[in-house]
């Protein structure tokens, strides 16, 4: 899941390059480069990170480019591996995101045909492929070349000395700029928002031509006048507006993303008494997702069943590509921030042609699960930099409860009030936000561990699984989040002075079982780290520390608790000076299988 670009127009295209790979960073950071016509094709590349290389790279003047930081999948992260790459002629440059299964077979028959492929990569052979094509036609050259690639790809190529780009996509994500005098392609909007919110989105296997005074779209070979969308997201939204990483600045915008997600619910009469429903209480629903959206799911699990009574399977989308047997639900919902996680795309797919109803939650506007699901409810989170998921899972949750609460209203007028409740949280969470040096305080000395538990019962369960991974994904620090009535069946066993255990302790049906987890705990002499009530007494007695959220209807504990474990995880990584946005190995949306 690399980060593509390309720019041609009127200004000086290495400094737009070098601009908007800085944006596309977190989609993958161990090497990078730039190509530009000037008006031959000059290239420079090498390993590691944007800022790094490319503010050394030599001048290159012109007004054409191409531009990419990538994540490794094929090849390791080296100079010779790094994007763009050429054919053997240098006259072909190009940067690609995905992955070409078939690229044995090419490499053999390319190199058997006398092409000098001279990287691992799988990317460079489709530029040999194009080469193999080019009879002066560069649009024609990329539609016969990618008729042979089986697998994701988003390009972008260009041909030295014209300044005419040519951009397609299959399973991958790309989003084409339109810009006075000049077009940017990339592979998410937040790259391209300082030079215009107008944007395209090309259908898988479109065809783009892109000079800087003209645009053409082949789809299915016709041309078509592609719609122009205009994009409510502010280039300073896609700022750290003066935070010192964007995770810390995306923790914050979180009473502003509830307010925002709960303005724009589709909360109508018509939307929870819709048949969608009654298709879920007829066959159940199907919830997918992967990652921090997995947990959010999973939350929502809990609220569908007791809050509904329509039951509910729950499945990690790289899990359930390998199931034989699709589950009887004609309904699914779909979570995914990003709406280009490869999995969760292929398991949508898989599901419509079964033809089972396809909702959509997601944060990004035009993105591929968007277009894929048969209804769209849309977070709004903004766009989420940071590469651990953070307001966009605020914003997952908020939708559930939400959607949960509306559907049941029609039952019981008592959802109506939670719902008016709902409309404090934003009040809530800023109380945390606001004095947090007790959980700075806990960071500091989560951060001296080599491996925590965190614990919860319930709809807390999940929010443990998500405070561990915030953990991980950020401060490299083992954690691992568990209900908490399952310690004892094996866990135990790693409990010691130097293991802290994090407990989400909510006054609600398991207190009483959570209590007396916090005693075996105690008493096997591992630090305790409770996340409580204000107000509970009992934990004072039981912590090594408590950390207090502000009384709220215990319903959504789990928000709460939520944001607590983000600015802990926050400041552990801190405090072991990690790279929080772009942490090692990781990337913001896993567009590759
Ligand atoms: C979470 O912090 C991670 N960035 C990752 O687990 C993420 O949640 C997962 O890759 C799913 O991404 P999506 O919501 O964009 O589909």
């Amino acid at each position: 899941m690399c980060g593509i670009v390309g720019y041609t127009g009127k200004r000086q295209a290495q400094a737009v390059l070098y601009d908007c790979l800085c944006r596309l960073e977190y989609r993958g950071y161990d090497s990078c480069g730039i190509a530009v016509n000037t008006p031959e094709v000059q290239v420079f590349k090498d390993a590691g990170k944007v800022r790094n290389i490319l503010q050394n790279a030599p001048r290159f003047e012109g007004t054409a480019g191409l531009g990419h930081t990538r994540w490794a999948t094929c090849g390791e992260p080296t100079r010779i591996n790094a994007h763009p790459h050429i054919d053997c002629t240098g006259k072909i440059s190009l940067v690609h995101n995905g992955v070409i299964n078939n690229y044995a077979q090419l490499r053999k028959r390319l190199e058997a045909g006398g092409h000098k492929v001279v990287s691992d990569t799988d990317t460079e052979l489709i530029a040999h492929l194009i080469e193999e094509y080019d009879k002066g036609n560069l649009e024609e050259a990329v539609r016969q070349a990618v008729k042979e690639i089986d697998g994701s790809y988003a390009l972008v190529v260009m041909r030295s000395g014209d300044n005419t780009l040519v951009a397609v996509r299959k399973d991958s994500p790309l989003v084409i700029g339109v810009g006075d005098g000049e077009y940017l392609v990339a592979s998410d909007v937040p790259a391209i928002l300082g030079y215009t919110n107008r944007v395209i989105y090309p259908e898988e296997g479109d065809i783009a031509v892109i000079s800087p005074d003209s645009l053409k779209i082949n789809r299915n070979g016709e041309y078509i006048i592609p719609r122009v969308e205009k994009i409510n997201w502010t280039p300073d939204e896609a700022q750290k507006g003066g935070y010192s990483h964007y995770m810390l600045k995306e923790i914050h915008e979180q009473p502003q993303v509830i307010q925002n997600t709960l303005i724009n619910m589709p909360l109508t009469e018509s939307f929870y008494k819709s048949p969608l429903l009654e298709q879920g209480r007829k066959t159940g629903i199907l919830f997918l997702a992967c990652g921090s959206s997995y947990h959010a799911a999973l939350t929502g699990r809990y609220l569908v069943e007791e809050h509904l009574n329509i039951p509910v399977r729950l499945e990690v989308a790289s899990e359930f590509n390998y199931m034989q047997h699709l589950p009887p639900c004609k309904l699914a919902v779909v979570l995914s921030q990003s709406g280009e996680t490869a999995d969760i795309l292929r398991a949508m797919r898989r599901l419509k042609q079964a033809g089972c109803m396809i909702v959509a939650i997601t944060n990004v506007a035009g993105s591929t699960a968007a277009r894929l699901a048969d209804h769209v409810i849309y977070t709004q989170a903004g766009p989420e930099i940071g590469v651990a998921a953070t307001k966009s899972f605020i914003a997952q949750l908020v939708v559930l409860y939400a959607l949960c609460f509306a559907c049941a209203s029609a039952a019981s007028p008592r959802y109506q009030d939670y719902l008016s409740t709902m409309r404090l949280l934003p009040g809530a969470v800023q109380k945390i936000l606001g004095s947090h040096q007790n959980i700075k305080d806990a960071a500091i000395e989560v951060a001296k561990s080599k491996s925590a538990f965190f614990i919860g019962r319930g709809i807390n369960y999940p929010i443990a699984l998500e405070g561990a991974l915030k953990l991980k994904e950020i401060s490299y620090i083992h954690a691992e989040g568990y209900a908490a009535g399952e310690l004892k069946h094996g866990p135990f066993a790693l409990l010691s002075p130097e293991t802290p255990v994090l407990a989400l302790v909510s006054r609600d049906q398991t207190y009483e079982a959570m209590l007396t987890g916090l005693r075996e705990i105690k008493v096997r002499r591992a630090p305790l780290i409770v996340i409580g009530e204000d107000g509970d007494d009992q934990l004072e007695q039981l912590a090594d520390r408590v950390i207090k959220i502000p009384p709220f209807n215990r319903l959504f504990s789990p928000i709460l608790f939520s944001v607590v474990l983000q600015l802990l995880a926050f400041y552990a990584a801190y405090e072991l000076g990690c790279d929080i946005d772009t942490p090692r190995n990781l990337a913001k949306s896993v567009t590759v299988e």
